[in-house]
């Protein structure tokens, strides 16, 4: 298929608060969090916008895959929703890195990410871009419930890029919706004085136990899907990037597939979910870190709000 992983990047906020923080302006403590989730702590946006994490974590992808702002061609930003609600973030980040290029952002929530991947492939097997540049951002602090402590113990805030350049990477992608609004939501209110909607529930809402069963079927079942695409076995694959909502989802799948210690990458102790910005943070966290060697196998698979899912295969090729 069209394109391959040129060059990755990230970018997180500066202030870490940990379980035993949010247990001091809570009724939860670090043992409910670890035990159920998995995560220790996370990264929370304090005077910082996205728009400076987006444009730190864009400008390390374009760097390492060597091109320049003029190379790129179009620009995609994964995210719910960036620092305004227009222009967009790709917008935003566009400007600051100058960037002369389309540019819009896709909502579909923690599936974000490889949704994007759709778009680009249809970009640059058509022939419409060859270098597209892919952020992901969320301030999940300025979105959730605070008050819900089933809820918003798990989220974190965070940025990632990934440049999808023209060329052998790609084998094979897969996404879905299946709608289920009512087990997870966030919705937003501009309080119109015209409005007659009374008590309407504005935030982060998840149905906990719902979602994560969803998610467990969801991310099995695209992880198949995605595998029989490709014409591969789990055996055929280096490494598993799955989006980071509960290190017991993940670990349902490393039973499902009898994967092997090592080859499912997980960083959700030190960040939590950061949304479609998960899957690239840990890319890119990897990659720095020198662990992928040209010719792995990678599959990252996602599954959001919606409920929407994706999963991808694409062979490392820088
Ligand atoms: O991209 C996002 C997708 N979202 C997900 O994947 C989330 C999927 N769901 C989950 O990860 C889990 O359902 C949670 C971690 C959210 C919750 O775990 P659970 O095992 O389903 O817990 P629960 O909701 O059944 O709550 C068990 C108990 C309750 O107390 P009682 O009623 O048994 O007395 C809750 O009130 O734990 C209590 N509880 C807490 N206690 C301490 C709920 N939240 C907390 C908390 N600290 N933060």
């Amino acid at each position: 298929m069209s394109f391959y992983i040129a060059g990755t990047g990230s970018a997180l906020p500066r202030k870490v608060v940990t379980n035993d923080d949010l247990g001091k302006i809570m009724d939860t403590n670090d043992e409910w969090i670890r035990t159920r989730t998995g995560i220790r702590e996370r990264r929370v946006l304090t005077n910082e916008t996205l728009t400076e994490l987006t444009e730190a974590a864009g400008g390390q992808a374009l760097a390492d895959a060597g091109l320049k702002p003029e190379e790129i061609d179009l620009v995609l930003c994964a995210t719910m929703r960036g620092d305004m609600i227009t222009p967009s973030q790709a917008c935003l980040t566009a400007e600051k890195l100058g960037i002369v290029a389309p540019c819009f952002d896709i909502n579909a929530a923690c599936s974000a990410m490889l949704y994007s991947f759709e778009i680009a492939d249809a970009f640059i097997s058509t022939g419409r871009a060859n270098n597209v540049l892919v952020l992901a951002c969320e301030a999940m602090s300025r979105q959730l419930d605070w008050t819900d402590r089933s809820s918003c113990i798990l989220f974190g805030d965070g940025a990632a890029a990934v440049v999808l350049k023209k060329g052998e990477g790609l084998i094979a992608q897969t996404m879905v919706c299946e709608p289920a609004r009512t087990i997870y939501n966030c919705a937003y209110d501009g309080a119109s004085p015209f409005s007659t909607v009374e008590n309407r529930k504005v935030g982060l809402v998840m149905d906990g136990k719902e979602t994560y069963k969803f998610a467990v079927n969801v991310m099995l079942a695209q992880m198949e899907k995605v595998l029989e695409k490709a014409g591969l076995t789990m055996d055929d694959i280096d490494y598993v990037l799955p989006h980071q909502a509960n290190i017991r989802i993940i670990d349902a799948a490393k039973k499902r597939f009898g994967i092997e210690d090592g080859k499912v990458l997980t960083n959700i102790d030190s960040y939590g979910n950061m949304s479609a910005t998960s899957i690239p943070v840990l890319l890119d966290e990897n990659a720095k870190a020198g662990k992928f060697k040209k010719g792995d196998k990678l599959l990252l698979v996602a599954f959001g709000a919606g409920m929407t899912a994706a999963a991808a295969v694409c062979v490392w090729s820088k």
